[in-house]
């Protein structure tokens, strides 16, 4: 049986042999019934594509008549809507698209279509590729590059061209409206004439979805393509570099959104290597692209071995710069201060940068959370960063509201995720993991979505009739709603939080495998001469004292970071929340929690409550059975049990190696290791 499932597992992950269903994402073909669509755009591409969404999936009235119309109106924002009766309202054509996409989501998940205004809460909603021009991608589950390859990897075909335009559809169904195309540790190759042949290829298939190409470049590019000596951003031939490739690019991309950079960061070049400043580099590209309504995404992802602590290092490099940036620059600011790991606090930068426009960064894929094994819904842990309140300019400035424009006046506002995509048949490498794809547009769409109301909509689209027609009787629907919708949700909103207690909880972080890309745990890892801050003992300290990283006024004083009257309540043990304590404090084993267990036994109870719910997610998904297709449903059972396995690793090694330290039993209830 094992090896069987095995062998469905190889099959679901190679290219074309997927179940149809799964290809085709929350998106799946609708028994649609006849509509006639009347509209006074003129029919460009997004408009025709607008229409042609209506007649493939409405499922309202039998022959109704559905106006998309194109009007002035003060209230709508961006690519904003209005649905109205029998029709959508926009003043973009894009807004129309999403108006679309937006009455047909509620047909097919039982909601009315009721008159209302809907505005995005971000600008520019953006996906992050790290695909390389070789066709793999760093931190990708999901199979290679649905961009590159390595092999004639400069002829487009028509599979190239379809493919993109499917991914850009489901972009523009969820309201994602531009995609960074290629890895942040970017090659010069992407600029160069050839691949920049490609772009406009990519750029002219995501055209009709409103779907806007941008690229990740490398800062020493002028230096490395164009023969120049320097790439010092403040040296006039760098400048008139960058501009000619952008007025390169812009002929061939003419609605090319612009550029994303990681530099002076993780060993890539950039203006601190000339003794130049993040804004000094930033401004100098955003100099380039200004005259053709381009941006800027500079990324905050800075720090240094010799920094004392990581944490601090992105807040003390771009405070002292706020209000120093061009206004089409927007800094991209991770949701926490270290590096996307299961639970970390917000980054302090959130809400400290209050003249200069800064936007969120939320991993997709899941590099620390379980690759495309362990089952995930990352919705919640966005959710709880964008809800999280920054006091930076009084009670209610949440990370949410300090990035939107509702708190400073940014002039552009955005956010980005690091995709999960890539070629496998289902696109994301596990089922599931498309429910973080989905999650990521809604909520860049509206930040004040609830989880909840997210697992629902992508549970019903997904999978709500998989196993009989989708007009099957009531009791169908009922059957479907109790045994299948209510337990399988539950499951997606406790997910995260059980990944965190398996194998990071209390606010333990980075101590996961270095040796197996970030899968499973290694607290341990510490070669010799290895950095530091790349070894997960630099972040957990453990010691006969006890565990945690002290970075409170006695310590790396990170705390002090973040506003009043924050700062205080993490500084103090007793007040510090448990998700985030030993990210805030080194205490000793023996520790009270509010609880009243010993810090030590408290954090026992964790793993081995992760390990207890991946079982019960085992259990419910057995039962989800008769409603889901047998070959998906396989794949993901054969996940669970993989997921058990891992959060069994995470527990037993993570106990054994801190009880080393602890020199303290394991608490009764819990098992001891086998
Ligand atoms: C993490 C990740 C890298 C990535 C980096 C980044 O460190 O492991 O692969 O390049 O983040 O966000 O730039």
């Amino acid at each position: 049986m094992r090896k069987l499932l095995f062998i469905l597992l190889l099959l679901s992950t190679s290219a074309g042999l997927r179940a149809e269903d799964g290809h085709q994402l929350w998106l799946r073909k609708q028994q649609a019934v006849p509509v006639k669509v009347v509209s006074s755009a003129t029919n460009s591409p997004v408009v025709a594509m607008a229409k042609q969404e209506l007649q493939q999936g409405w499922r309202g009235k039998a022959g109704a008549s559905v106006s998309l119309t194109l009007k002035k109106d003060k209230a709508i924002k961006y690519d904003g809507f209005r649905l109205i009766p029998n029709g959508v309202q926009a003043t973009t054509e894009a807004g129309l698209l999403y108006g679309v996409f937006e009455m047909l989501r509620r047909q097919q998940t039982g909601q009315a279509v009721s008159e209302g205004l809907l505005n995005p809460s971000y600008e520019h909603r953006l996906l992050n590729h790290w695909d390389n021009p070789d066709g793999s991608v760093e931190r990708g589950y999901a199979g290679q590059s649905i961009f590159w390859r390595k092999d004639n990897a400069l002829v487009t075909t028509a599979e190239d061209k379809t493919r993109w335009q499917q991914y850009a559809r489901a972009n523009a169904s969820v309201g994602i409206n531009g995609a960074v195309i290629n890895n942040v540790n970017a090659s010069q190759l992407i600029l160069t004439p050839e691949y920049l042949v490609r772009v406009k290829a990519i750029a002219d298939a995501f055209r009709p979805y409103g779907v806007k190409v941008y690229l990740a470049v490398k800062f020493t590019s002028p230096a490395l393509l164009g023969g120049l000596k320097t790439s010092d951003p403040l040296d006039p031939a760098v400048a008139a570099w960058w501009q000619s490739k952008t007025k390169e690019i812009y002929k061939l991309v003419p609605d090319f959104g612009g550029f994303l950079v990681k530099a002076s960061s993780e060993g890539q070049p950039g203006p601190q290597d000339y003794g130049r400043t993040h804004a000094d580099g930033a401004n100098m590209l955003a100099d380039a692209v200004k005259p053709y309504g381009g941006m800027v995404m500079w990324r905050a992802f800075v720090y240094s071995p010799n920094d004392k602590d990581r944490a601090k290092q992105a807040y003390n490099e771009f405070v002292p710069l706020d209000g120093k940036f061009r206004d089409n620059v927007i800094i991209q600011v991770k949701n926490g201060p270290v590096d996307f790991q299961p639970r970390e606090p917000f980054s302090p930068l959130f809400g400290a940068l209050k003249k200069t426009s800064v936007m969120p960064e939320f991993q997709i894929t899941q590099e620390y959370l379980g690759h495309a094994i362990d089952l995930v819904f990352l919705s919640t842990m966005w959710e709880e960063c964008l809800q999280s309140d920054t006091y930076q300019a009084g009670t209610g400035s949440t990370v949410a509201r300090c990035t939107d424009g509702s708190v400073y006046p940014q002039k552009h506002t955005a956010m980005a995720g690091v995709s999960n995509v890539g070629l496998d048949t289902n696109w994301t490498g596990h089922d599931f993991a498309q429910a973080n794809w989905y999650a990521f547009g809604r909520l860049a769409w509206n930040n004040s979505l609830k989880s909840a109301q997210i697992a629902d909509e992508w549970l019903k689209l997904t999978f709500y009739g998989a196993t009989a027609p989708q007009s099957a009787a009531p009791k169908y629907a009922a059957d479907w709603n109790t045994n299948f919708l209510a337990p399988v949700k539950q499951m997606m909103l406790d997910s995260r939080e059980t990944a965190v207690n398996y194998s990071m909880p209390l606010g333990l972080h980075h101590i996961m495998s270095a040796t197996r890309g970030h899968y499973g745990p290694g607290p341990w890892w510490a070669p010799p001469k290895m950095r530091a801050d790349w070894t997960p003992p630099y972040y957990h300290q453990a010691d006969s004292t006890g565990v945690g990283f002290n970075r409170t006024r006695t310590g790396s004083n990170a705390v002090s970071q973040y506003h009043e009257p924050l700062a205080s309540q993490l500084n103090d043990p007793q007040t510090c929340p448990d998700e985030y304590l030993l990210w805030f404090h080194h205490l000793p084993w023996d520790f009270r929690m509010k609880s009243g267990h010993t810090l030590w036994e408290e954090l026992g109870y964790h793993y081995d409550k992760g390990v207890q719910q991946v079982r019960q997610f085992q259990k419910v998904w057995d039962k989800a059975q008769p409603y889901v297709d047998a070959e998906r449903f396989a794949v993901v059972q054969y996940k669970l049990r993989s997921q058990s396995g891992n959060a069994v690793q995470w527990k037993d090694a993570c106990l054994l190696y801190f009880q080393q330290f602890s020199h303290m039993p394991l608490p009764a209830a819990i098992e001891p290791p086998a």
